[in-house]
């Protein structure tokens, strides 16, 4: 077996967690999560565009019952920013009575996610969980707990494994802090 090492890329100041890294890690959150949700129904809610790396993974970790929706947001920081977000394309089942699992690339302000949670917390779902790949907690400007998080890192911006800068870099399959 040859040895495959990972070219980076030339806008990548370094790699902050490589594929090896991702790898294990998504694994034990898979584990923990089939353990939690084992006989139930789980719907995990994918967040575009930067979570799809992350949750075509996790999905793969995760044993027992799981299907997937996708919700698509946009947060208007207006006067003022209360950080609400505008749905730009909603779940396609109904959320009451399911146990919902937000599955999002990072969590930063809180802001997104607040919002979030108000939104699908007024829909009844049975249970509504966060896993949250990277976790800035020195950033956040509202609590927002997430039940599951991979790692956590400092105030960096951070790109690749579906994380982007202007739409780039979202197929590098590790992550990286960006050169300024
Ligand atoms: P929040 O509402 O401030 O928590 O924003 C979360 C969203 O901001 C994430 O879903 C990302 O789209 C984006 N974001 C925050 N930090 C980064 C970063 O370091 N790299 C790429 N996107 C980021």
């Amino acid at each position: 077996m040859s040895v495959h090492k990972t070219p980076v890329h030339p806008d990548i100041e370094r790699i902050l967690l490589d594929e090896p890294t991702l790898r294990a890690r998504i694994k034990e959150l898979g584990q923990r999560i089939s353990a939690d949700y084992a006989g139930r129904r789980l719907t995990l809610v994918g967040i575009l565009r930067g979570s799809v790396v992350f949750l075509g993974d996790l999905m793969r970790e995760i044993e027992g019952d799981c299907q997937i929706d996708f919700m698509c947001l946009s947060s208007y920081e207006g006067k003022g920013s209360t950080g609400r977000v505008r749905v730009l394309l909603d779940l396609r089942e109904d959320a009451e009575g399911r146990d919902i699992l937000i599955v999002e690339d990072i969590v930063d302000t809180g802001l997104t996610l607040s919002s979030l949670l108000d939104l699908l917390g007024s829909r009844k779902p049975r249970s509504l969980e966060i896993c949250a790949l990277l976790d800035k907690a020195e950033c956040r400007k509202v609590e927002v707990k997430a039940k599951y998080v991979g790692f956590e890192i400092k105030n960096e911006f951070v790109v690749g494994y579906g994380l982007d800068y202007n739409e780039k870099y979202r197929n590098l399959p590790y992550v990286g802090v960006l050169k300024h």
